[in-house]
């Protein structure tokens, strides 16, 4: 039994404008130990995959269709009484910003502290000790326990909030962008902790970013993401290396250091689909070099390309993309080189 299990998952908001349908049929699983890494444009679903493990949805969003289990035990259905047992304890939360996450009333000791006590019958001594070993295993002085939000810099919030989240050594920790505000330098230092941390707890991690380059260091596997749906997913050497959707090679191809820069960097200009009212083909039809007639009447399932690889592309089926890709990059004017 996987540790985190999606599947089917449907997702709406409503607005004033209709409802939208912000994640449609999401099916993934992260088993114990694991890294699941979550990709895609901006607007294409991921935040929304996380609230909805969570249970964090705003008012106006619900989940309209599918599952999720952790253990084995629903998630959809939870009570509010039963996800407060859960949360920190068994799944927690690092958002992209530590500011909105931590309450800036009171310090980071604090926080840390009631976190712990709300969930285990220890003393106030011990779980202030215990805070201090936290913000020191992320790499802050110890003394930083007293410190309060507004004290810190931006990169030193960032990682007292993944101290708070691992307080409790839950099995799968959901980080949503949790270092695209900070600059490289800090970001790759607070990667590295994350890692450290997550090997010496043995906690899975189910991360999201917009930034590839960040899965394929901190990853065993991914999941590819366009206008609310799950286009591929599968290992990372997998994926990364012989991608079965065009939208996964174009991302890759936006980024020439992991593949080390033999091909040709191009981007992929246009717009994703109108949630309100998606195309009945392939989503990524309007964006697709590989595109042909039947895509556009018909959407393509994901399916099995061996070694625990799925994507959903008509073409990618009958013969590997990457052959072509000179080829269809040459003759169409959808990708545009660089
Ligand atoms: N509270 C909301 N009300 C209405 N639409 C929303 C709300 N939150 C997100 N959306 C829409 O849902 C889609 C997915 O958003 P989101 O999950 O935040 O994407 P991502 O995290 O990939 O950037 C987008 O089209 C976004 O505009
Ligand atoms: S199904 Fe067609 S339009 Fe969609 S990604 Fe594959 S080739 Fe492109
Ligand atoms: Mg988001």
């Amino acid at each position: 039994m996987s540790l985190l299990n999606v599947s089917n998952l449907d997702v709406e908001y409503q607005t004033k404008e209709g409802p939208i349908k912000a994640v449609s049929d999401v099916s993934f699983s992260i088993e114990e130990n694991e890294r699941f890494g979550l990709v895609g444009e901006s607007g294409c679903g991921k935040s929304t995959i996380a609230k909805s493990i969570l249970r964090l949805l705003p008012d106006n969003g619900s989940i309209t269709g599918g599952e999720i289990t952790l253990d084995g035990v629903d998630l959809v259905g939870m009570d509010e009484k039963a996800l407060n047992e859960i949360r920190w304890a068994e799944i927690s939360f690092i958002s992209q910003s530590a500011m909105n996450a931590l309450d800036p009333v009171y310090s980071i000791g604090h926080q840390i502290v009631e976190a712990i006590r709300t969930h285990e019958d220890t003393s106030e001594a011990a779980a202030k000790e215990r805070a201090a070993d936290l913000v020191e295993m992320v790499g802050l002085e110890r003394a930083r326990v007293d410190s309060y939000p507004h004290q810190l810099s931006g990169g030193m919030r960032q990682r007292a909030m993944i101290a708070m989240a691992l307080a409790l050594q839950p099995g799968l920790i959901i980080a949503d962008e949790p270092t695209t505000a900070l600059d490289v330098i800090t970001q790759d230092h607070i990667l590295e902790e994350i890692d450290t941390l997550l090997k010496t707890l043995g906690s899975s991690l189910f991360i999201i970013t917009h930034d590839i380059s960040v899965v394929a260091e901190t990853c065993d596997k991914v999941g590819v993401m366009y206008g609310g749906e799950l286009v591929e997913t599968g290992p990372i050497e997998k994926v990364f290396v012989e991608p079965e959707h065009p939208y996964t090679l174009g991302l890759l191809n936006a980024f020439p250091t992991i593949e080390g820069g033999q091909e040709e960097l191009i981007t992929m200009p246009g717009q994703p689909p109108d949630l309100h009212d998606p195309p009945t083909g392939c989503r990524f039809y309007e964006r697709c070099p590989y595109r042909e007639p039947r895509c556009a009447e018909e959407a393509p399932p994901l399916t099995e390309r061996g070694d625990g690889q799925r994507a959903a592309c008509f073409v990618s089926e009958e013969e590997p993309i990457r052959d072509r890709y000179q080829d269809v990059v040459d003759k169409e004017e959808v990708w545009l080189k660089l």
